[in-house]
């Protein structure tokens, strides 16, 4: 009887540990929810010991810097992923290979510079979230990242977040494996242009949200691109939209447009001041300026320049002839001298010429002299 009630509690005690064990230090596990959850302890590696049953994932908040294929070993339960907010630099070949389950994973607020060709490949082709949003450390990691999307396996990605990454441009066909994206998110960059390819082989793509960003205008090539996206709804506001002739084109275009423009009201003029917020759609021919009177201003512009111009030229000559004067200002000076002495001379002749015709003694000795 008392060993029964021994080998009892020594079973408890085990199990007690057992269980305890099974959930890393600094994570707090839930077998019903399927739940683990390691948020802002300090954590530099993926803990290991993660529960088999793990469906969800959150390594919020550490100091995590380096994910490799050792990192997830075994959990093949794992569905949702976030290692949001770590310091994560580095993504190795494969690292999320073994997660066979995983459909959602979140990257984002990392500081990814090293992404390897392979970082996202996932076997199944049936991830369907990858937030990368505010998580490439420059704007260089892109074409990494490019490169990992082609290598990726992602034809089944549905969504992709890649909003606050101080993107300036997109290389061609950098969606293209992707063909199944219905979501893009693109806002909060400094992305200046869309060309003919930026978005090739997204024709499912519902949702592209290009806001706050650096655009200035979208030109024919652009919108043409965008006219290539046949469901998807765009959004374009809060960028810093010029209002002069070049943007004529993106005026009429919005204006044909209107319903695949989910903010148009917000599609609206940063400059010049006196346009600043007018809203584009809104804004006729004549308000860009370049036809009627707009031309007319901007003859007299041209009108006023010109004179500007001369005016300079002219003060150019004036500084030219008094600094030759003041180079030659010996020359000059022996000049005048001269000519000074050159005119006392011939006054001076006159002068006595005056005196002798003047003088009657003279008169009477030239007379006598005559006779
Ligand atoms: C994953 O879940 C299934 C079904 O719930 C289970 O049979 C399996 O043991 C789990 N895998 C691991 C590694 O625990
Ligand atoms: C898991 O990800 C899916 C999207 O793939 C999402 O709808 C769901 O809410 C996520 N679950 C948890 C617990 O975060
Ligand atoms: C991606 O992560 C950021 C920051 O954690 C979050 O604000 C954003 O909503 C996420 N994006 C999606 C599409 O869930
Ligand atoms: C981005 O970071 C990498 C790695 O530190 C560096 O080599 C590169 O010059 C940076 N690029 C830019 C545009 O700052
Ligand atoms: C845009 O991104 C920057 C840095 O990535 C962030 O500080 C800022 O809050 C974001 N702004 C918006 C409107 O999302
Ligand atoms: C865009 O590129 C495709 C192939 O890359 C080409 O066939 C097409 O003519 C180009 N369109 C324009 C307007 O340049
Ligand atoms: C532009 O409009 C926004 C809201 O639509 C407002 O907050 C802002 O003050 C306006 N700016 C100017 C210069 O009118
Ligand atoms: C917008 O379109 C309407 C007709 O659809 C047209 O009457 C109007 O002049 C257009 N406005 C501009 C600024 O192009």
């Amino acid at each position: 009887m008392i060993a029964l009630v021994h080998r009892v509690i020594f079973c408890a005690l085990v199990c007690a540990s057992s269980l305890r064990a099974a959930c890393p230090s600094g994570c707090e596990c839930s077998e019903a929810a399927q739940t683990v959850k390691c948020v802002s302890k300090d954590l530099r590696e993926v803990p290991s010991g993660i529960p088999g049953y793990t469906r969800n994932l959150f390594i919020m908040g550490n100091q995590i810097s380096r994910i490799g294929p050792e990192s997830f070993k075994g959990l093949e339960n794992v569905t949702n992923l976030s290692l949001s907010n770590n310091r994560i630099t580095e993504v190795e070949s494969q690292t999320f290979f073994a997660l066979r389950s995983l459909r959602s994973l979140d990257l984002s607020s990392n500081q990814l510079a090293l992404i390897h060709p392979e970082a996202f490949a996932v076997p199944s082709g049936l991830l369907h979230d990858l937030n990368l949003s505010r998580s490439l450390y420059n704007h260089s990691s892109v074409v990494d990242l490019a490169t990992a999307l082609r290598w990726g396996g992602l034809r089944g990605l549905l969504r992709l977040d890649l909003s606050g990454n101080r993107l300036v441009l997109l290389p061609l066909g950098m969606f293209s494996p992707l063909p199944g994206l219905q979501r893009l998110l693109l806002g909060n960059n400094s992305l200046v242009a869309v060309h003919n390819g930026t978005f090739a082989g997204l024709e499912r793509l519902e949702e592209l949200d290009l806001t706050h960003n650096s655009f200035k205008t979208f030109q024919e090539e652009a919108l043409q691109e965008l006219e290539r996206l046949p469901r998807a709804q765009l959004l374009l506001g809060d960028n810093p939209y010029v209002c002069a002739c070049g943007i004529e084109d993106f005026a009429a275009w919005l204006n044909g447009s209107r319903a695949r423009v989910g903010d148009a009201e917000r599609v609206a003029c940063a400059s010049p001041p006196e346009l600043r917020n007018a809203s584009l759609r809104g804004l006729g021919e004549r308000a860009l300026g370049c036809h009627g009177d707009g031309a007319g201003e901007g003859a007299d512009l041209a009108l006023q320049t010109s004179y500007v111009f001369l005016g300079v030229v002219l003060g150019f000559v004036g500084v030219v002839f008094l600094f030759v004067l003041y180079l030659n200002r010996k020359g000059i000076k022996k000049w005048v001298t001269d000519s000074r002495d050159a005119c006392r001379d011939v006054l001076e002749g006159y002068h006595y010429r005056y005196e002798i015709d003047s003088d009657p003694r003279l008169a009477q000795v030239s007379t006598s002299g005559d006779l």
